[in-house]
């Protein structure tokens, strides 16, 4: 995968969810070791409602691959039966299933999701990145896991326009490490268009603000305070979206299941758990400018106990599912 150097960079970088990878600007002055700077995210000015423009924040190819392993080992595959069950009893399920991936990235919901339901399926991948469009397109599953086709198509634009009428004939709305990138009006808007389609809704690794790393230090609290304001900034809900999905689903007529969804990173993560520690430390820093000199510390020794092998983290996320009631009434 080529790299963040051909996004079009006009400001400085930010860092949102868990999305704190391969990065590029230093939050720090001249002279500093490990500079604390923002990751896996590039921030191309103030965040707009269209397709990718300028304007939007894009993500590093290398940053979801970088992820995907550890997504895949936390997502909660507790969530499965029952969607596996709502699926089975769909009107019209012997045509397929139609999946609509919201927020795709490079596929890597498809990846995982795919191959664990029986039965053909076509995947609707939206994004609003056509570069990441392109990686999804290409990486995409093959075979369901009895074997079944599997096709998909992109389609490039702004899922927080989602309608109902845009989901007409959808089996399954999925969606990974998107919802704390989202205000009340579009998780509003997502919840209202699912019931409108009489669809379920599986919402998997939003943020839920709460991180462990051991051994502990005196300024994790600190940082992590800093970070989850920095998930919150204009009207983003950062670790508050789950549970404004919830009621808004829930509201919807919906019934919601939450599940623990946590990264569990040790030695064999080493390298998510640096490109992890950077992003996180960085969107704290350029939340509280005032922590730069202590944060720089701070993750040149946390850097050095992750080399070393010293140093586990939990990154603390959740899956929902949301089984609207089927169109219709059934
Ligand atoms: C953190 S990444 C997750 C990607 C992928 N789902 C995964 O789990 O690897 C969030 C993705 O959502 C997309 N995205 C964020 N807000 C969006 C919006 N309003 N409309 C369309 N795509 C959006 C981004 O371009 C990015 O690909």
């Amino acid at each position: 995968m080529s790299g963040i150097s051909t996004s079009t960079s006009t400001s400085t970088s930010t860092s949102m969810g868990s999305d704190v990878g391969t990065g590029t600007a230093s939050a720090e002055g001249p002279g500093a070791g490990e500079r604390v700077r923002d990751t896996g995210t590039i921030r191309l000015g103030d965040r707009t409602r269209g397709e990718a423009t300028d304007d939007t924040t894009r993500y590093a190819p290398e940053w979801l691959q970088l992820r995907e392993g550890v997504d895949a080992a936390a997502r909660a595959s507790e969530l499965l039966d029952p969607l596996r069950i709502r699926l089975a009893n769909l009107p019209g399920r012997a045509g397929g299933f139609v999946i609509h991936d919201l927020g795709c990235g490079t596929g890597s919901m498809g990846r995982w999701l795919a191959p664990r339901l029986d039965g053909p399926q076509h995947w609707v991948l939206h994004d609003r990145d056509p570069y990441l469009l392109h990686f999804a397109a290409v990486g995409s599953p093959r075979s369901a896991a009895d074997g079944s086709r599997v096709t998909v198509e992109t389609q490039r634009g702004d899922v927080g326009r989602l309608t109902a009428d845009a989901l007409a004939g959808a089996s399954l709305v999925t969606a990974s490490a998107l919802l704390d990138v989202l205000d009340a009006e579009e998780i509003e808007a997502l919840a209202a268009a699912c019931a409108g389609a009489g669809c379920p809704a599986l919402l998997t690794l939003s943020v839920a603000g709460r991180v462990e790393l051991t051994p502990a230090d005196p300024l994790d609290t600190e940082i992590a305070d800093a970070f989850n304001d920095h998930q919150r900034r204009g009207s983003l809900l950062g670790p508050d979206a789950v549970s404004a999905a919830c009621d808004a689903f829930s509201g919807h007529g919906a019934t919601v299941r939450v599940h623990p969804s946590a990264w569990h990173l040790g030695r064999d993560e080493s390298a998510l758990t640096a490109e992890w520690l950077r992003g996180w430390v960085g969107a704290a820093v350029e939340q509280r400018p005032e922590l730069a000199a202590r944060a720089e510390t701070y993750l040149r020794e946390r850097l050095a106990a992750c080399e070393a092998g010293e140093l586990t983290v939990v990154v603390h996320h959740s899956d929902l599912l949301a089984l609207a009631r089927p169109a219709g009434g059934v």
